[in-house]
């Protein structure tokens, strides 16, 4: 589950999770982006986070919702994807420090 940063020292960074099926279902992934963005937003001085997922990946999309990410928009899948429903292309949810406090 990494917090990665991709503009510069620590501005933005991209919110990620990927979990084994067995830990699926225990809500680890929502905990684990709520102390992701604790770490990024306190101690490491990030500005913004986004996360992307599948339009059509419920479960991710409702990860981000319990983690206070808000859709931003819609991108495209690369081709190089080939899930199923990655014709329907895919969301970029994110949150500023802002918002993150407020909670
Ligand atoms: C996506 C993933 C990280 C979710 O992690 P998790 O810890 O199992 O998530 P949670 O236990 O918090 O459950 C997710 C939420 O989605 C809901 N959910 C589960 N299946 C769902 C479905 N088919 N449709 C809609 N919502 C669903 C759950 O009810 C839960 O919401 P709730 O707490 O309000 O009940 C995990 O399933 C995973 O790693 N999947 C494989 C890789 C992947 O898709 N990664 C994300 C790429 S962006």
């Amino acid at each position: 589950m990494p917090l990665r940063s991709v503009d510069g020292p620590c501005e933005e960074a991209e919110l990620g999770f990927r979990l084994s099926r067995a830990a699926w279902g225990r809500g680890e992934a929502g905990e684990g982006s709520l102390e992701l963005q604790r770490k990024g937003f306190t101690e490491l001085g990030i500005r913004s986070a986004w996360a992307d997922t599948m339009t059509v990946n419920s479960r991710s999309r409702r990860v981000m919702e319990k983690a206070g990410l808000t859709l931003t928009g819609e991108i495209s899948v690369p081709d190089s994807i080939c899930f199923g429903g990655a014709d329907r292309g895919g969301v970029r949810c994110g949150i500023i420090r802002e918002q993150c406090r407020q909670r």
